[in-house]
């Protein structure tokens, strides 16, 4: 049957995917995204006409809305060293854009999906659902507010929603010329072009999941909403990482240019390793396989090579 969504942040890397998976499935869809990050782009290839409102969150009026089946809320600023360097308007953006959705989605009584991230873990050696936290950044109070929120409306008002801890997310369309976005892009877009590539540390770890299987995650979390009246989060992760060091050495490998690697420090708050349990993940999300680093590799190294020929 046919439903109606609403995406924030669906113009984005990882919101375009779910609108494309979304609207694929024959539901309807409402974006509100601010392109601040995101590109209409993006979305230009869905089966579907897509309403996109092109505003901030916290600034748009959901009363004029005819009511959603579910919403999933990703609009954000997702980078952590901007969150430190623009300390204020990076978290007002993300509390208000968050208490705004929550405010909706409990008045309307619709299930919530949000992105939470695994940066709530900070250094701890293993991120546990049940386990404690270690806030290093604005961003990552930010992300831990949105669940906390989301408790206090499940308790005042029964909102169901779902916050899902991301690990690090990686895909075509991460934008590959921003200096905050993902490793993966930014070493891909350098040795496709022959351009050294700058690693920070290299022996720190790091979750890599593939955007498709986010997508699944966040779907099957929104079924989960629907069959269990809670507020919930859990890890979104494939349960393997692996080094910077040999990420950048699989890059070399799978393109052939062998291009020179510039070593430096680790920066202050970058997490030595990310590791997460996936208990709560498979028991609740029913998610077990997952896109293998090699594939994805490959995904997004023939998405980004057309840019490069
Ligand atoms: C990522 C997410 C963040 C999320 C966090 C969860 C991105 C862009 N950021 O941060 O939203 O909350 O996980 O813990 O996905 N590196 C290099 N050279 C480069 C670029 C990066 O060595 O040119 C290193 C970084 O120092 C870091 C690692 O690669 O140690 C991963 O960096 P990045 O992809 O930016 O992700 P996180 O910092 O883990």
């Amino acid at each position: 049957m046919s439903k109606r969504f609403l995406v924030t942040g669906g113009c984005g890397f990882i919101g375009s995917h779910l609108v494309d998976y979304l609207c694929n499935q024959g539901h309807s869809v409402v974006v509100i995204d601010d392109l601040s990050s995101g590109h209409l782009s993006n979305i230009a290839g869905v089966p579907t006409m897509v309403e996109v409102i092109q505003a901030r969150v916290e600034g748009v009026d959901f009363s004029k809305f005819s009511p959603f089946d579910g919403i999933f809320h990703l609009a954000a600023q997702a980078s952590v060293p901007l969150s430190i360097s623009e300390f204020f308007s990076s978290s007002s953006t993300n509390i208000l854009s968050t208490l705004k959705i929550i405010d909706y989605s409990a008045t309307a009584a619709i299930p919530l999906v949000y992105a939470s991230s695994s940066a709530v873990y900070g250094n701890l050696a293993l991120g546990d659902e049940g386990g404690g936290l270690d806030l290093l950044t604005p961003y990552s109070a930010d992300k831990f507010m949105a669940e906390v929120y989301c408790q206090v409306a499940y308790k005042l008002n029964g909102l169901r929603s779902y916050g899902l801890r991301f690990f690090n997310v990686y895909g075509p369309r991460q934008d590959p010329k921003n200096p905050y976005s993902g490793v993966i892009s930014i070493f891909a877009n350098r040795i496709l072009g022959g351009q050294s590539i700058t690693i920070n540390g290299g022996h720190q770890t790091r979750d890599f999941i593939y955007v498709k299987d986010v997508v699944h995650g966040m779907w099957n979390a929104y079924l989960y909403l629907l069959e269990n009246p809670v507020a919930t989060h859990s890890n979104l992760l494939t349960g393997n990482s692996i080094s910077i060091n040999k990420l950048a050495d699989d890059l070399i490998f799978l393109t052939g240019n062998k291009v020179e690697k510039i070593y430096r420090e680790l920066p202050i708050g970058d997490p030595q390793s990310s590791q997460g349990t996936i208990d709560r993940m498979v028991a609740q999300l029913n998610l077990k396989k997952f896109i293998s680093l090699d594939e994805g590799l490959s995904e997004v190294l023939s998405w980004m090579k057309g840019s490069h020929e």
